[in-house]
C-alpha cells in the first residue's frame, strides 16, 4: 500500500529547500524529528479540505477499515467524539428528532464536554452498573429507553477501559429499528478490525465510530480515525470534514499524519498476522493466570485486566509491585490493574508479565469494592452546569452542591458523578474511594439558572 504523506514529507526533507514557512524550528533538530515536521505548504494538502496526499492516504485507511469514509485526527479520539456528536445533531435536524442522545454511563469526559458545547441533551444508560468503568447495556434496556425517549442517537463506549466489549450487533439492530444513529467510542479498539473475524464496531453495525489509532496501533500519540460506515445516512458524509473543522486545530501535526499514513502500509502488511499470534499468546497467559487463582475481567483480546483484590493486592498496589520489576501498566485503581498489549510487544514481553505475576505471593483477599452510586439527582444539564460560574472546594464541603465539571483524572477520565448532578452522601463516599479531593461546584445562585 502506498504512503503518499510520508513520501511527500521525506521528499521535502531531502530536497533541502530554504524553509521560510512554519514551524519556527526550520527543521533544525533539537528533539530529533524536526526535519519531518512541516506545515501545510504547497503539495502537503490541507486536513479537512483534503484533495491531495491526505485525501489519498485517508482513502487507503477507508479501504482498510471498510468504511464509507475515514478522516484522520491529529488530536486523538477526543476530536472525533466532538465531531460525531455534531453529526448526531445534524442527524436530529435532518430527521426532526429531538437533540437527545442516549449514552452508556461510562462515557469518557470529552463526551460530556462535547454535549455541553453543542447543547445535546443526554439520557443515561446505566447497564448492569458493574463498575464506574463498565456498563453492559442490554438490548432490552436500550429498547425501553429508545421507545420512551426517542433520542436521535445512541452512544456506546466499546471496548471500555477494562476491555469489556458491548454487544454491538444486537444493540445496532435495536437502533436501526428505532431510526437512532449508533455512535461508538472505539478509542481502545482500532486493532479489532484486523482480527479474524473482525470485531470492529463498523463491522458489527455502528454508523459512526472513532478509533484512537495511537492506543493500539503503531501510531504516534494523538493519531486517530473518524469512521463513517457504509450504513451511515448518506447526508452525513459531506458534513464530516466540516464536523472535524469545527473543533480542530488549524495546525495539525504532520508527524502524526505521516505516522497514520505509514500505519496503513503496516496494516496491509504484517500486522494482522502479528496480532493473531500475540492474541493467541495472551489467551494462553490469561488461561494460566485464571488457573493459578487470578481474577480477570473483560473480553478484549489485547488487554489484560486483573482484579487483584482476590490475591490480596489492590490494583494500585499491584501496579506498583510490577513497576518495581520494570513493568509499567496502563492504568490502576483500587480494584483493577489494566495491561495493554499490541503487536509491538514481543512474545518474550508477554511471558515476562506472566513470570512477574507468578512471583508475587498470594495474600489474604481484600474484601469490598466501590460503594454504589445509585441514580444521582440531576439538577442542571451538562451544558447548564459546565458553562455556569463555579468555585473549587474540598470534596468534604461539597455535600448538596451541584457538580460543574466532570472532575476526573485521566486515565480513565470516566466521571464518577456527571456535571449537573447533585453531590449526595453516596457520591461523596465514591469521591473518597477514588481519592478525589477537590471539586468544581456550580455557584449556588447559578443552580437555579435552568430546568
Ligand atoms: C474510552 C476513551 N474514549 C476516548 C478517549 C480519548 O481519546 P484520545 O486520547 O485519543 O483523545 C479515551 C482516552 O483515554 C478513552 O479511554
Amino acid at each position: 500500500m502506498n504512503t503518499p504523506i510520508a513520501d511527500f514529507v521525506q521528499g521535502c526533507a531531502a530536497g533541502g529547500a530554504l524553509r521560510l514557512h512554519m514551524p519556527g524550528h526550520k527543521g533544525v533538530p533539537a528533539l530529533g524529528p524536526e526535519a519531518l515536521d512541516i506545515t501545510e505548504i504547497p503539495g502537503a494538502d490541507v486536513l479537512y479540505h483534503a484533495s491531495g496526499v491526505i485525501a489519498e492516504s485517508e482513502k487507503n485507511a477507508a479501504a482498510l477499515f471498510g468504511s464509507a469514509k475515514t478522516l484522520y485526527s491529529a488530536e486523538g479520539s477526543s476530536l472525533c467524539i466532538r465531531a460525531m456528536l455534531y453529526l448526531a445533531l445534524q442527524y436530529a435536524h435532518l430527521t426532526g428528532k429531538k437533540p437527545l442522545i442516549a449514552a452508556g454511563r461510562n462515557a469518557h469526559s470529552v463526551f460530556l464536554s462535547g454535549c455541553a458545547l453543542l447543547g445535546l441533551e443526554v439520557s443515561w444508560l446505566y447497564g448492569d452498573d458493574a463498575s464506574r468503568l463498565s456498563c453492559r447495556v442490554s438490548p432490552e434496556e436500550l429498547e425501553t429507553v429508545l421507545e420512551r425517549e426517542k433520542p436521535a442517537a445512541v452512544y456506546l463506549t466499546s471496548p471500555d477501559y477494562l476491555g469489556v466489549c458491548a454487544e454491538i450487533s444486537a444493540l445496532a439492530a435495536v437502533c436501526r429499528r428505532h431510526g437512532a444513529l449508533l455512535l461508538v467510542d472505539n478509542a481502545h479498539g482500532a486493532y479489532l478490525r484486523f482480527l479474524s473475524p473482525s470485531r470492529h464496531p463498523l463491522d458489527l453495525g455502528a454508523d459512526l465510530c472513532c478509533d484512537s489509532a495511537h492506543k493500539t496501533l503503531p501510531v504516534l500519540t494523538g493519531g486517530a480515525y473518524l469512521h463513517l460506515s457504509k450504513s451511515c445516512p448518506a447526508a452525513l458524509l459531506p458534513a464530516a470534514e466540516a464536523a472535524m473543522r469545527l473543533f480542530a486545530s488549524t495546525s495539525p501535526s504532520y508527524l502524526i499524519l505521516q505516522s497514520l499514513d505509514l500505519c496503513n502500509a503496516a496494516l496491509a502488511g504484517d500486522i494482522p498476522a502479528q496480532l493473531a499470534e500475540r492474541a493467541a499468546q495472551l489467551d494462553a497467559l490469561k488461561a494460566a493466570l485464571i488457573a493459578n487463582g487470578w481474577t480477570l475481567v473483560g473480553d478484549e483480546p489485547m488487554k489484560l485486566t486483573l482484579c487483584p483484590k482476590s490475591r490480596g493486592y489492590t490494583g494500585t498496589e499491584l501496579a506498583a509491585a510490577l513497576q518495581k520489576k520494570g513493568i509499567v501498566c496502563e492504568f490502576a485503581d483500587p480494584d483493577f490493574c489494566v495491561c495493554m498489549f499490541s503487536p509491538a510487544n514481543s512474545a518474550a514481553e508477554i511471558a515476562a508479565l506472566g513470570r512477574a505475576l507468578a512471583a508475587l505471593p498470594a495474600k489474604e483477599s481484600i474484601p469490598g469494592g466501590p460503594p454504589p452510586l445509585g441514580r444521582p439527582e440531576r439538577v442542571l444539564s451538562p451544558r447548564g452546569a459546565m458553562l455556569a460560574p463555579f468555585e473549587t472546594l474540598p470534596a468534604a464541603q461539597s455535600l448538596g452542591r451541584v457538580l460543574a465539571a466532570p472532575n476526573v483524572s485521566c486515565p480513565p477520565a470516566v466521571p464518577i458523578l456527571v456535571c449537573g448532578e447533585r453531590v449526595d452522601e453516596r457520591a461523596l463516599a465514591l469521591f473518597g474511594y477514588y481519592g478525589l479531593e477537590r471539586l468544581d461546584l456550580v455557584l449556588p445562585d447559578a443552580e437555579l439558572g435552568e430546568d
